[in-house]
């Protein structure tokens, strides 16, 4: 079975699903807990490299402020609670996005479960908090001026493969398969950059609802893809036996 290397999710749907119920919408991110957990240990299980979970946007800020006070300590309660069984299972943990924005004792959490599991061999884990696609494109373009301005790199010398190491994701492969649930058709900021080639598949399932028959449903239908990187479908197949490599 061809599975991804790297899997992106937009994991929506979590306030419809509370408010489904008569709940409070914060009812549905702690509900959202378990498919992160079921997601990750599936993806381990696989032997996927690289899992990539949207869980709070730049944009996500706006939102009233009881809720993001609830997420924030929801991350703090799962960053305590889950670190050591992620650091057992060989999961390296990263999170990506201005943790600037984040409190001091939450970016004290992450520092340090990041430096726990940074040695792990296991799935590569990065969780988005606080992320836009644009401020990491923004943050790249920034450390890429900078090295002109000091004379270290020349303009006409910037590539992709410099952009790419400036980014959040640097050193992993681009994500081929994106994933949002909760019905809407959007990318809603994630990861623009990386996500050029990916495969992208939407469910209606909401987060809450996603197990691992949604993931393995997910993953038959990326198998059934034909990836063609700008090329022809005759071009594809000639380096699937043995041509140039995609
Ligand atoms: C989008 O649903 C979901 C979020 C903004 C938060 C995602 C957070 C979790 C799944 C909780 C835990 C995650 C970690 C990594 C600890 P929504 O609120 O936009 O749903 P709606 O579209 O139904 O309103």
């Amino acid at each position: 079975m061809a599975l991804p290397r790297h899997i992106a999710i937009v994991m929506d749907g979590n306030g419809r699903w509370a408010e489904a119920r008569g709940e409070p919408r914060t009812a549905g991110h702690r509900a959202g807990l378990e498919p992160v957990r079921a997601t990750i240990k599936e993806c381990s299980r696989l032997g996927i490299e690289a899992l990539t979970i949207f869980a709070f946007s730049s944009e996500n800020w706006r939102r009233p402020q009881a809720e993001v006070t609830t997420l924030m300590s929801l991350f703090m309660e799962a960053l305590e609670r889950e670190v050591a069984e992620l650091h057992v299972n060989a999961v390296r943990v990263k999170v990506i996005g201005d943790r600037r924005q984040l409190g001091v004792r939450l970016q004290q959490r992450i520092a340090e479960a990041e430096a726990l599991t940074a040695a792990n061999t296991g799935l590569k884990l990065q969780v988005a908090v606080s992320y836009g696609g644009r401020w990491d494109i923004l943050e790249a373009t920034r450390e890429v001026a900078k090295e002109v301005a000091s004379g270290q790199l020349r303009a006409e010398d910037i590539d992709e493969a410099r952009l790419s190491a400036a980014l959040q994701l640097a050193n992993l492969p681009d994500p081929d398969l994106f994933i949002r649930t909760g019905g809407n058709h959007r990318v809603s900021n994630f990861l623009l950059w990386n996500i050029a080639y990916a495969e992208l598949y939407f469910s209606d399932i909401l987060w809450p609802d996603f197990d691992a028959q949604a993931l393995a449903n997910a993953l038959a239908d990326f198998e059934q893809r034909e990836r063609r990187f700008g090329m022809t479908g005759h071009q594809v197949s000639g380096a699937v036996s043995g041509g140039p490599s995609a």
